[in-house]
């Protein structure tokens, strides 16, 4: 039996992992929740993409309080974590690749944003396009989709793609100079001997996103797929390394 307690422990123990990969993960967060409320609205309706545990989504609901955050993910465990240690959080497992997940939200309203951080890496670039395109359609004109994540540059500008990689490479040095957290396979190790999360580590078998995106996309596919999808101004809004928020103001 999974408790509200154990899941938080677990959940601070992605919260490291996930750190390992970019130690400046929290300040990331906080230039996205920046954002979100900038748009001027004590209550924006916010879907968090590929929510995991709801590490964004619980920051978001926790400065700004009167948000209201449907968080989507397609990982059984992980939503099984997030809805022991948020009752306050909505979680959906759908899929993002799958048409119709957008439909499938139940929005009582066009979102102000949507967000995610590390998870759109996993949407092929054959995927993309459909994505933001189903985004599009729930998202109100001037809404804005606020994607922090590793991007690279590599068929633009490769000296500095080469640059960006190495600056966020020795951050991640320096920061872990004592000593590395666990990564992401130990982390599932952990969870796959916990007899608390059998149950749920089982249905991953069945539901669980498998990862069949790039480990470094390019930020040009992003650019091309949300322009496609109807979204116009399109940049950078904070960036360490090849760590980028990549902001997005649907027309
Ligand atoms: C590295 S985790 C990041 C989770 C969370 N956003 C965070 O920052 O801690 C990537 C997440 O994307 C989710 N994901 C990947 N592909 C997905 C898809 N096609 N549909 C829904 N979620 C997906 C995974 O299940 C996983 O929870």
């Amino acid at each position: 039996m999974l408790t509200h307690d154990a899941a938080r422990e677990w959940i601070a123990r992605w919260d490291r992992q996930q750190e390992g990969y970019m130690s400046d993960r929290e300040e990331r967060f906080t230039a996205l929740i920046d954002a979100v409320e900038a748009i001027g609205r004590s209550d924006p309706l916010v879907i968090d993409l590929g929510c995991g545990p709801g590490s964004l989504s619980a920051r978001l609901v926790e400065r700004l309080p009167e948000a209201t955050v449907v968080s989507v993910d397609a990982d059984p465990l992980l939503l099984g974590l997030g809805r022991a240690a948020y009752p306050r959080l909505r979680f959906v497992s759908l899929d993002l690749r799958v048409p119709g997940w957008a439909g499938s939200l139940g929005l009582d309203r066009p979102a102000d944003a949507a967000v995610s951080t590390t998870a759109l890496h996993w949407i092929s670039d054959s995927d993309l396009p459909k994505m933001y395109a189903e985004l599009a359609t729930v998202l109100r004109p001037g809404g804005l989709l606020l994607n922090g994540d590793h991007t690279e540059t590599d068929d633009t500008t490769p000296v500095l793609a080469r640059l960006e990689r190495a600056v966020h490479e020795r951050a991640t040095e320096r920061a872990f100079a004592g000593g590395r957290p666990e990564n992401w396979h130990q982390w599932w190790d952990a969870v796959a001997a916990d007899p608390a999360l059998a149950e749920l580590a089982s249905a991953r078998t069945t539901a669980g996103a498998d990862h069949h995106g790039s480990e470094s996309p390019l930020l040009s596919s992003h650019v091309t797929a949300l322009r496609d999808a109807g979204f116009t101004e399109i940049g950078t809004l904070w960036q360490r390394g090849d760590d980028r928020l990549l902001c997005a103001v649907r027309g």
